[in-house]
Order: C-alpha cells, then sequence, then structure tokens
C-alpha cells in the first residue's frame, strides 16, 4: 500500500484483551492522552486525536499481519506471536509488559516415547524447538485450552504460554522445559518507519523512558 508522509496520524494495531489494557497504561504513563473510556469498548477503530494516533483493535495474533501490509503503522505484539509468524517487521522496543514465558508441558511423571506428539497454539516455534534438540515429534495444532491435549490423551506435551502458572495447578500439570520469555514488543511497518520517523522515535523515546522508570 502506498503511503504518503502526509499521513500525519498515526496507526497502531492494539491487541483487544488483557494485553489493551497493560498497553494502554503504559501509554498513559508515558504522557499520551489516551481515553480511559475505550478500556471495555468493543469499538474496533478507535480515533486518538489527542495523541495524534489511531488504534485497530486486532485480534493479538494478527496484529504483525496488519503491520507488514502497512495498514497499521505500529503494532504491539507478543514475542510469542512475533517468533511463530516470522512477518517482514521492525522489532523496535521491548515494552515489558505481558510478562510470561514458553514452555514444554506435561503430566508429571511423563516417560519419554519415540516419537512424541505435541500439541500447541504455535506449531512452527515447536518444530523448530524440537528440531533443533534432534528430537522427532509430531506437531498437533489447536488454538486454545492446549492443556487439554495431554489430560486427554491427544497429546504427549504441550508447548504453552505460563504466565501464574495457575492453569498447569489446577490440571496438574507440570513445567518440564522453558523455552524462552515473553514479552510484548512494538513493531512497526518498514516504509512507516522511514516517513513517519519523527512520530515513531518520539514514541519509542517516551515509551522508553517509562519502561526504564518502571524497572
Ligand atoms: C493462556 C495460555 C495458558 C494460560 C496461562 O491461555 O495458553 O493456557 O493462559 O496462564 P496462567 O499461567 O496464568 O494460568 P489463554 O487464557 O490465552 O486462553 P487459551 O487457553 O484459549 O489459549
Amino acid at each position: 500500500m502506498e503511503k504518503t508522509a502526509g499521513d500525519s496520524v498515526l496507526k497502531v494495531a492494539m491487541p483487544k484483551g488483557r494485553i489493551y489494557k497493560q498497553a494502554s497504561k503504559l501509554f498513559r504513563e508515558a504522557g499520551l492522552l489516551i481515553p480511559e473510556d475505550f478500556d471495555d469498548s468493543r469499538k474496533l477503530i478507535i480515533p486518538v486525536p489527542e495523541a495524534n494516533m489511531e488504534f485497530i483493535m486486532a485480534k493479538p495474533v494478527d496484529v504483525p499481519t496488519y503491520v507488514e501490509y502497512g495498514v497499521a503503522d505500529i503494532g504491539i505484539v507478543g514475542k510469542d506471536v512475533l517468533m511463530e509468524e516470522n512477518k517482514d517487521v521492525y522489532e523496535l522496543i521491548d515494552l515489558g509488559i505481558a510478562r510470561c514465558r514458553m514452555s514444554v508441558i506435561g503430566l508429571p511423571g511423563w516417560k519419554p516415547v519415540m516419537y512424541p506428539r505435541v500439541a500447541t497454539k504455535y506449531p512452527s516455534v515447536a518444530s523448530q524447538y524440537f528440531r533443533e534438540g534432534g528430537q522427532q515429534v509430531e506437531v498437533i495444532k489447536l488454538n486454545g485450552s492446549i492443556e487439554l491435549a495431554p489430560l486427554i490423551g491427544l497429546a504427549d506435551r504441550i508447548v504453552d504460554m505460563v504466565e501464574t502458572g495457575q492453569t498447569l495447578k489446577e490440571n496438574g500439570l507440570v513445567e518440564m522445559e522453558t523455552l524462552f520469555q515473553v514479552t510484548s514488543r512494538l513493531i512497526a511497518n518498514r516504509v512507516s518507519y522511514r516517513l513517519k520517523n519523527q512520530a515513531i522515535q518520539e514514541l519509542c523515546d517516551r515509551l522508553g523512558q517509562r519502561i526504564a522508570a518502571r524497572g
């Protein structure tokens, strides 16, 4: 999509749901005037003239797609999604929010088998991890409630996100290995980064200062 420097409003692909609340809080702390009444709104396109922005409320997994195609200049997305989707975008800063980890999980006392089945929402991440570890596995893609898979015999292990550990605890599962730590990142479209560089840099600076102050 063709862009011109005249498009001065920054279009921001925001993840709907729980990450949005953390992201909008961080933006506010960084001095951006984000109205609080949108926190529970179902509106999908939210003009934020006070901050010279427009929020595009996206399903988190779709944020890199909007940014890659340039319909959003920048976006907020988890490192988990970035690793899985592997889109052509710039990763600008680690926002330090939505902190969790990607782990291999299973039932306690699980015995290694020849060709284990691994259920996950992240087939690309999981395949790469086991391939690099020299383990042959069959990866089964699921879209949610991944913890069900070992409980009902669909898979031997799962690769999924752990935040508080509550889901594992309540379902009698244990973490076996951690693949990587996850936080949300600010990403940018490559062309927007050039054409709207000043606005994007200013935003990065404000957020960076706030993130450093948070520790
Ligand atoms: C995520 C993740 C785990 C859970 C971890 O699921 O896939 O199931 O949160 O959080 P916890 O360690 O704090 O319990 P999500 O709620 O996004 O729903 P899903 O099962 O549909 O993926």
